[in-house]
């Protein structure tokens, strides 16, 4: 279950063109199990019809502080009251400048000031690239930072004017993300997280090379969930066709010995190291320079193997990270983990079948956790939930270790 799971989730709209995204956004806070209300500017109804909201939501969308047609007792302290966390999507810099600022001119801006201390208050700009490097933006979003507001984005590219640079409102997918990291509790604030994550490709020559089904998307989901719980996260990634958490420190990498590289230089200083990529065993042992050309019925290619980042990682001695690794197995599942945990000298291994249609480049997945004197079966689901379950036992066994 992701950390916004049973939230109430009070969206602001504001003035800008991509208000009109904030309607996707309210459809997938509800698909991450969200009860939602909107309340729009002016500005926004400009732009967005308030009845579209009204309709995605399920609620009335609200807008004036003195609204006669409002159901009693949703005035603006019990809708601030009734809020779990407030996210403003898209925050123009004109809301951005009155947030900062301590208006209480309309209902929106009244609500982010009469929220309740431990209610997380989100924005995510949205505006031309002018407007947000201009020092008057810059100087209200670090007043709203300093302040304990979390600002997510904005985002770079092509914006609504036609002009490039920063200032595009986050993807909804990023923001959910983004947003998702932002409720906490963060148990692991001020800790650093390192993981591997996707396939492999083991280079044959400078178009072919030796790669595996790996998705990356377990990987990509424990980072994200490592995120969520406070952890700095370097992700270091073979290629995959994922985006990358926000905030998340992504190396990208191709071959083992790139894989080993990053690791190595990312590892010190870390708490927990998650070795979640599906490393090529072995390597060609010799890459050809040019592309080879077909000619005989039968190739052989003699492959090398190659090293072990995860026992590497988890033989660096004093000082050395809590050590996660991963077990494929097609049988005698908890055996073979048990005999990696032992051999590779890990702190924790989670086991799963990939004989049943599981695992590998498939949505779900189940998994054993195994660790010395215990385990735990956490059940199949989506691997986006599997990796919060999976996190919460690294957490509960990293603390229980004193690490
Ligand atoms: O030995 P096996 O490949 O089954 O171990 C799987 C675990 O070891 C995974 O956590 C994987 O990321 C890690 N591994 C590694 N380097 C390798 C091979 C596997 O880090 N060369």
């Amino acid at each position: 279950m992701g950390m916004l799971h049973g939230r109430r989730v009070l969206l602001g709209v504001t003035g800008s063109v991509a208000a009109y995204k904030a309607c996707d956004f309210v459809r997938r806070l509800q698909e991450a199990g969200c009860e939602v209300r909107v309340v729009m500017t002016a500005a926004a109804c400009e732009f967005v019809a308030p009845l579209s909201f009204q309709a995605l939501s399920g609620f009335p969308v609200r807008s004036a502080v003195f609204d006669a047609q409002a159901e009693a007792g949703m005035d603006h302290i019990s809708l601030a009251r009734w809020a779990e966390v407030i996210v403003i999507a898209p925050a123009s810099a004109n809301f951005i400048a009155r947030l900062a600022h301590g208006l209480a001119d309309d209902l929106l801006s009244t609500l982010c000031l009469a929220r309740l201390v431990q209610t997380p208050l989100c924005v995510a700009p949205a505006m031309n690239h002018g407007m947000w490097l201009n020092a008057a933006t810059q100087e209200n979003v670090s007043t709203l930072r300093r302040r304990g507001v979390f600002v997510l984005g904005p985002g770079q590219g092509v914006q609504a004017c036609g002009e490039v640079g920063e200032g595009r409102l986050l993807e909804i997918p990023v923001l959910l993300g983004a947003l998702e990291q932002c409720v906490g509790p963060w148990p692991l604030r001020g800790r650093r997280v390192v993981l591997t994550a996707g396939p492999t490709r083991e280079a044959l020559d400078p178009v072919r090379y030796v790669g595996n089904r790996s998705s990356g998307r377990m990987g990509y989901a424990l980072a994200q969930a490592a995120a969520c719980r406070g952890a700095e996260v370097v992700l270091v990634s073979g290629p995959c066709a994922l985006a990358v958490p926000y905030g998340v420190r992504h190396v990208a990498v191709e071959s083992a010995a790139q894989m080993r590289e990053a690791v190595l230089a990312e590892v010190g200083g870390c708490d927990v190291f998650i070795g979640a990529a599906a490393v090529a065993d072995y390597r060609a042992a010799a890459v050809a320079a040019q592309k080879l050309k077909k000619g005989a019925d039968d190739w052989c290619v003699s492959l090398v193997r190659n090293p072990d980042i995860l026992a590497e990682v988890a033989a660096l001695g004093v000082g050395r990270p809590f050590v996660v690794g991963f077990a494929a197995e097609t049988g005698r599942l908890v055996e073979l983990a048990r005999d990696k945990l032992v051999r590779k000298g890990l702190d924790m291994i989670a086991a799963n079948d990939v004989s049943e249609g599981q695992g590998f480049d498939v949505a779900d997945n189940a998994l054993s956790v195994l660790w010395g004197d215990g385990g735990v079966d956490l059940p199949r689901q989506s691997k986006e939930a599997l990796a919060h379950a999976l996190l919460d036992v690294i957490v509960a066994r990293y603390l229980a270790k004193g690490c």
